[in-house]
């Protein structure tokens, strides 16, 4: 990551467009994964505010209930529960069942949840790096299953929205290191921030790929969102101390970290910017090279379909 990027992550300006400008929702159905608590919260709260159904996909059913309890007494509006576990592909395959029989419409779908530098020793449920696994692996089959239903939502002149949560940190990595997403000793050495990096340029690359290649007759719209350095659970655990001064860098609350999201998944005017990449505060960026490269995206879509194929 370079110093440019690095400050203006840190100073992003003000922003110029805020929750309250969403339209009335009243008619969508939105899905955000890992919304009981940090960004994907406040993102939730403040779609319930505008009245859009909104189901908050978790792995805790017990931290799930507590935030839809206060969004309630916050809101007065009731989001719905989806037990979602992104380490474990059978939970994503079973949510997504789930989903499908619970309701015939997805209108925004928020790949939000996300983990950053979990203990080195742990894997999701089929062996994958925790990051990788969860901020992507996990994230692909929820959407590789749910992408039918969204498409079926959408028409070109009211596109679906597939909204995803990229970071600075994308800059970092030059290739998507496969060797380390599975144990072994490549990912023993690695440094964990730079896995974390890894998984949200794959996710960035991703955004574009669906972009151009999936998105088809413009009934989805697919847009990456860098939200901002946020004080947020994401600094949880044992990360190194570099990462704590990153943390005392970091002087932006909850409320700033969803507007860029909610912009994209929202904004009228944003139904313009299929593929673009968006940063803090709800403006157009321009990803990391590396995100770009169209023989990369179809190299990482064909690496994750052999991964979750079983799954499918
Ligand atoms: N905060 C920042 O400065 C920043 C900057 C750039 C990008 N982002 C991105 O923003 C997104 C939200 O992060 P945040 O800052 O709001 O962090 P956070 O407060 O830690 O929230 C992360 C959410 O992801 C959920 N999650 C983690 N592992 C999961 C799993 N296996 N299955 C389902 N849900 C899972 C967590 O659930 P539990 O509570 O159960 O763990 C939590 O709800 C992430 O994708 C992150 O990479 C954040």
């Amino acid at each position: 990551m370079s110093v440019y990027h690095l400050l203006r992550s840190i100073w992003p300006g003000k922003p110029k467009w805020f929750a309250d400008h969403l339209p009335d929702l009243s008619s969508k159905v939105i899905l955000v994964t890992g919304g009981n608590t940090g960004i994907g919260r406040e993102i939730i709260k403040r779609l319930l505010m505008k009245n859009a159904k909104v189901y908050m996909a978790a792995r805790s059913q017990q931290k799930a209930e507590r935030a839809i309890q206060e969004l309630r007494e916050e809101t007065g509006k009731e989001a719905l529960f989806l037990h979602l576990d992104l380490g474990d592909l059978n939970s994503v395959k079973k949510a997504a069942e789930e989903f499908k029989q619970r309701e015939s419409q997805l209108d925004v779908l928020y790949l939000c949840a996300g983990v950053m530098i979990p203990p080195r020793e742990q894997l999701t449920a089929q062996g994958y790096d925790a990051t990788f696994g969860t901020n992507v692996i996990g994230h692909y089959l929820l959407l590789r299953l749910l992408y039918p239903m969204l498409s079926a939502s959408g028409t070109p002149s009211d596109p679906s929205r597939l909204v995803w949560l990229g970071s600075v940190g994308h800059y970092g990595p030059r290739r998507l290191a496969y060797e380390t997403y599975v144990d072994g000793p490549a990912r023993k050495k690695i440094d964990l921030f730079d896995m974390y990096g890894q998984s949200k340029l794959a996710n960035v690359m991703l955004s574009i790929y669906f972009a151009n290649k999936e998105a088809q007759e413009g009934k989805v719209i697919s847009i990456a969102t860098d939200p901002g350095n946020i004080k947020s659970d994401i600094f949880r655990g044992d990360v190194p101390w570099y990462m704590r001064i990153w943390e005392a860098l970091v002087l932006y609350p909850v409320e700033y970290g969803a507007l860029t999201p909610l912009y994209a998944g929202g904004a009228p005017e944003a139904a313009a910017y299929n593929g673009k990449y968006m940063e803090p505060w709800a403006r157009i960026g321009k990803p990391s090279p590396v995100a770009l490269n169209v023989q990369e995206q179809e190299r990482l879509r064909d690496w994750l379909d052999e991964q979750v194929k079983t799954y499918l």
